[in-house]
């Protein structure tokens, strides 16, 4: 329940006026001081869903979505909905001028004219880039080929410190370090890769991170990217062994889908979570979704699913984002007090 992250965080909005007016494109931008504020803000909205105000009144979200999609769209655009705002939605790049060779620069200039926010996922890395060369109004990567998508990533934590938010707490009432295992390659899925990140901005909350994986440990980063996550304090180790690893970990994150080329390919089918895995007894599973073969449903029904309030409180995490990016936060103060 969020009211433990609430009793664990104290309140001190000002951290969050530095998002005003972002774009969000990468886990790299976030420190402790905003993430944890921003942790609280979402947990305020999650135990109050019905008290607060209409913040977004009058501003409209361009949802952008050329790629597929069912929780980030929807979750962004139903946070959008609960704040009140309206919103203009493109599920096909090919009804746009993209068709006709429009750039991605124009394309953003005209969005300039016509909303106060973009959310764009887009297969292509690039794309982000192109569009916010022209954007004079913030915008959220929502997932850009295989290279990042931050606001999953801060739901994922979100969920580990509703969990635990011990974990976050100062002084005697701080718990122990958590051991977590990720299975999935960091430099071929934009959400390892994205929540690698935000997990290197909490390095003293994790004893160890497990990259559970077969292919070869020379071949799943990019250069500079694991020396990244242990100069920041990460303790990391790769392996391919699974079932070897569960019975040691509090928190298991895993992934259906990795990318070959232009597409996707099933990864995580290699690896099974089932009601037979030798999982803690309290361990949690966390899973971005969609769900493939890698995750068997016998698990929902029991006290490790946490990837369906994975998914919930990404709805709560994006109102909070989206309210202090588009500086509505004053307006939500009944709720932050
Ligand atoms: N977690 C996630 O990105 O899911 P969707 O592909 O459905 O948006």
């Amino acid at each position: 329940h969020p009211k433990g992250l609430l009793k664990t965080i104290q309140e001190d909005g000002e951290p969050l006026k530095q998002l005003s007016s972002q774009h969000i494109i990468s886990s790299d931008q976030f420190d402790q001081d905003v993430l944890l504020q921003l942790f609280r803000l979402a947990a305020k909205f999650e135990a109050n869903p019905r008290r607060f105000r209409t913040p977004l009144q009058g501003k409209i979200l361009i949802s952008a979505f050329y790629e597929p999609s069912t929780r980030t769209r929807l979750s962004f655009e139903s946070a959008w909905h609960r704040l009140g705002g309206d919103i203009m939605s493109i599920t096909d790049r090919s009804t746009t001028g993209i068709a006709k060779g429009e750039s991605l620069s124009d394309v953003g200039e005209m969005f300039n004219n016509y909303g106060d926010c973009v959310v764009l996922r887009d297969n292509y890395e690039s794309s982000v880039h192109e569009m916010m060369r022209s954007l004079r109004i913030p915008i959220i990567n929502a997932g850009n080929g295989l290279d990042e998508h931050p606001t999953q990533a801060l739901a994922d934590l979100y969920t580990i410190l509703k969990w635990k938010p011990e974990l976050v707490a100062t002084g005697d009432d701080k718990a122990d370090p958590i051991r977590i295992g990720v299975v999935g390659v960091p430099n071929q899925m934009r959400t390892v890769r994205s929540l690698l990140k935000m997990f290197a901005i909490f390095p003293e909350t994790m004893e160890e991170v497990v990259v559970i994986c077969e292919d070869d440990p020379g071949a799943i980063f990019d250069t500079g990217q694991l020396e990244q996550l242990t100069q920041a304090g990460l303790n990391v180790r790769v392996t391919s062994d699974l079932d070897e690893e569960l019975p040691k970990l509090d928190v298991v994150y895993i992934n259906a889908i990795a990318w070959k080329g232009d597409g996707f390919e099933s990864y995580g089918a290699r690896y099974v979570l089932d009601s037979k895995s030798p999982l803690k007894k309290d361990a949690i599973v966390l899973h971005p979704l969609a769900r493939g073969e890698e995750l068997g449903v016998d698990l929902d029904g029991t006290p490790h699913n946490w990837y369906f309030s994975q998914a919930r409180g990404a709805v709560f995490l994006r109102m909070a984002l989206l309210t202090c990016m588009c500086e509505r936060i004053e307006r939500v103060m009944d709720v932050w007090m």
